[in-house]
């Protein structure tokens, strides 16, 4: 590997081979996301627990201070919104120049496997990785499932990993999975992480499922929403960095994050 890719993939996995990515891009199709209405103030309390932020240029420029930011994952994918026709037709949206003008750390771009949009994802991201490899700037592929939530299981899931990880992606974000969520991984020749979805009920399903991961090989997550969708978003953040960074136990981790929860 070359040492620019290298360094910047360092910025984003820490020593201990793990990561906590705090994702703020959802307004790219979403628009104004609840509790991401003003994304400056919603991070602010959250950045000490997180390694690096996944955002959009529009966000970043506007709402993310420039000096002592954390590294930036910079979301190039988007054209498409909630309300429109169909959420897997993406295009490119950020030029090379721009991506190395605001010194991204990575790039993150959407791929939709099974959907009518799969071919032109897919070479979405092969021309993405064709122009960051020339920069030494590593793609993060995220294998997205639009609206359609039950393709979360295990066979797809790998199916879509592979794939981006063959046309070249350098870490795949993908969902967690109860069965066979190891075979996600074992079937992926790049780093995993998972990324979390609509809000889960409780942050104990939160922790849990996020624990179970990384035992079955994920390195980290790309989490949103189940962080600062939380009544407790510093308590969540700081559970979760335990038990990323710190090893700690579901248990351990919870019990943190009442404890946090309780001092305010
Ligand atoms: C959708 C995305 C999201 O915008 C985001 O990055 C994921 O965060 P969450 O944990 O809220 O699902 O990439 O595919």
């Amino acid at each position: 590997m070359d040492w620019g890719i290298k360094n910047r993939l360092s910025r984003l996995i820490q020593p201990d081979g793990r990561c906590f990515f705090l994702p703020i891009d959802h307004g790219y199709f979403q628009g104004p996301t609840s509790c991401l209405e003003k994304p400056g103030e919603t991070i602010k309390p959250l950045l000490p627990f997180a390694d690096a932020l996944f955002v959009t240029r529009g966000v970043l420029r506007s709402c993310v201070g420039a000096v002592g930011s954390k590294p930036i994952i910079l979301r190039v994918s988007g054209g498409t919104s909630m309300v429109g026709k169909d959420l897997a037709d993406e295009g490119l949206t950020t030029s090379m120049e721009e991506i190395i003008r605001l010194n991204a750390s990575a790039v993150g771009i959407s791929i939709f496997i099974g959907s009518d949009y799969e071919r032109q994802t897919l070479l979405n991201l092969s021309k993405l990785v064709n122009e960051c490899e020339n920069y030494g700037i590593p793609v993060m592929a995220v294998t997205a499932v639009g609206k359609e939530m039950e393709k979360r299981e295990a066979r797809y899931l790998a199916l879509c990993c592979r794939i981006a990880a063959e046309l070249g992606a350098r870490v795949v974000k993908t969902y967690w999975c109860e069965k066979d969520f190891e075979k996600v991984v074992k079937g992926c020749p790049v780093p995993v992480v998972m990324a979390g979805g609509p809000k889960c009920k409780t942050e104990l399903e939160v922790l849990e499922f996020v624990h179970d991961g990384l035992e079955k090989g994920a390195i980290g997550i790309n989490l949103g929403r189940n962080v600062w969708q939380s009544p407790h978003p510093v308590a969540m953040a700081q559970a979760l960095h335990a038990v990323i960074h710190k090893k700690a136990t579901v248990k351990k981790a919870h019990a943190l994050f009442k404890e946090i929860e309780n001092k305010k």
